[in-house]
């Protein structure tokens, strides 16, 4: 390392709820492989890299389907999943399709949309964009419990008029990582005939979710998190038959129907416009491989990712009731009860990036600390004059030591702090 380096060798990575690192060595090897062996544009020509390239394009689509259970009675729909750049992509497209396309349908129709009080910015933002240049377009956010997070079921339901297109709700919150009852969320959506959107950016590879057994519409996950992905990595969801009531927000090459003047309808041509992130989406099909298949060092599948994921869980919430840390607080549930390992912590006098400066400086511990694109959720956790939270986030390579390291090292500094203050 360079003597003018900035990262000093000891590092505790516990920044998963941005993105997952490290990724599993098979995600650079595929990619690896893809940039020096193959290389083609998929579906863009008849030889065989091209071939290749689209064979693997779709393995992937399988996979997250599959996955993801959203493919209803046959349980795979590869083709109505759509690839994008992120989830805030997945969410635009949703947003922006489903509401543009029910405003366009009936100019004389209001359209309505409710989202919650713990929801990213990738949702509101969308929402206020639409509010400002379509008059007939208004949204409504559910509150949520300001100590634990969670949105009852029955204001969900009050939220909704007869107006209300859509649903956009997160499923872990990336500040608290609060749970919500998207089941309930589903059956609710499902008796009004309203289209559920979910955000499962905090969820997807870290707890299970189920499309089918959830209702839910259309789903919005991040290649590049629980699912062990590389950066610029997404995908969207759709429920089949669901496609014709969103408009694409692009439109360009598909490599099919090239004769036409017009942009295709078929799947997914119909919002993949121009060439893909192929070395990326190889890299995630490669990563949903090993969390499927692989035999790792918690034991075979994905829900012994889920079963070591709770039990970081357990350890951080244990250590963190059996710690010293005068003037410390530990935002949302307080038990492992509707939790994910997204731990967010607030000091009586540190501030939040202050605190993450000195983990980062003295303890090797790497966190996110400030709003976390989510003001509507600060505001309800009485946070957002402290400038937000310092977040501890685990992911699939996190062991239960690290954790207890994280809650030692903050229990040292609140220690140090109460001597001096
Ligand atoms: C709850 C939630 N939604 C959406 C996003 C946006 O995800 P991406 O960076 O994949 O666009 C994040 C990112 O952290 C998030 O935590």
């Amino acid at each position: 390392m360079p003597a003018d380096s900035m990262i000093s060798p000891k590092r505790l990575y516990l920044d998963n709820a941005a993105t997952s690192f490290p990724k599993p060595a098979c995600v650079h090897e595929a990619m690896l492989r893809y940039a020096t062996e193959i290389g083609a544009s998929p579906g863009r020509g008849a030889y065989a890299e091209s071939r290749e390239g689209a064979n693997l394009l779709w393995r992937c689509r399988d996979a997250l389907s599959r996955f993801f259970n959203h493919g209803g009675p046959s349980h795979t729909a590869p083709e109505h999943v759509i690839f994008t750049l992120n989830t805030s992509d997945a969410l635009n497209l949703a947003i922006k399709g489903v509401i543009r396309r029910a405003l366009r349908e009936d100019p004389s129709r209001r359209v309505h949309a409710v989202t919650t009080d713990m929801d990213h910015n990738s949702v509101l933002r969308p929402f206020n964009a639409l509010a400002q240049t379509e008059p007939r377009f208004s949204w409504t956010a559910v509150a949520a419990d300001p100590l634990t997070g969670l949105v009852d079921p029955d204001d969900l339901r009050a939220a909704l008029t007869p107006e209300t297109e859509l649903v956009a709700t997160v499923h872990a919150s990336n500040v608290t990582g609060t749970v919500q009852p998207l089941a309930a969320f589903g059956a609710i959506c499902r008796a009004a005939g309203v289209t559920l959107l979910v955000d499962a950016a905090q969820s997807a590879g870290h707890t299970e979710v189920d499309c089918d057994a959830m209702g839910i519409d259309l789903l919005a996950v991040p290649g590049h998190k629980g699912l062990l992905g590389p950066l610029g990595t997404g995908a969207l969801l759709i429920r089949p038959g669901l496609e014709h009531s969103i408009d694409p927000l692009r439109e360009g090459g598909t490599g099919s129907v090239s004769e036409s003047a017009f942009h295709p309808e078929t799947m997914p041509d119909r919002f993949e416009p121009g060439s893909h992130n192929t070395p990326g989406i190889v890299g995630l099909g490669a990563a949903l491989d090993w969390l499927i298949n692989a035999e790792h060092q918690f034991g075979a599948g994905i829900d012994a990712i889920f079963a070591h994921e709770r039990r970081l869980t357990e350890v951080f919430i244990d250590a963190w009731h059996a710690v010293d840390a005068p003037g410390l607080r530990l935002l949302g549930p307080q038990t492992t009860a509707d939790r994910l390992g997204v731990f967010s912590v607030v000091h009586d006098v540190l501030g939040p990036h202050e605190l993450a400066m000195i983990l980062e400086s003295e303890h090797g511990v790497l966190t996110r600390s400030g709003i976390h694109c989510a003001p509507h959720a600060h505001n309800t956790l009485g946070t957002t004059d402290r400038g937000g939270a310092t977040r501890l986030s685990v992911g699939a390579f996190v062991t239960e030591d690290d954790v207890r390291t994280a809650v030692d090292a903050l229990g040292s500094i609140c220690r140090a702090m109460a001597q001096v203050s």
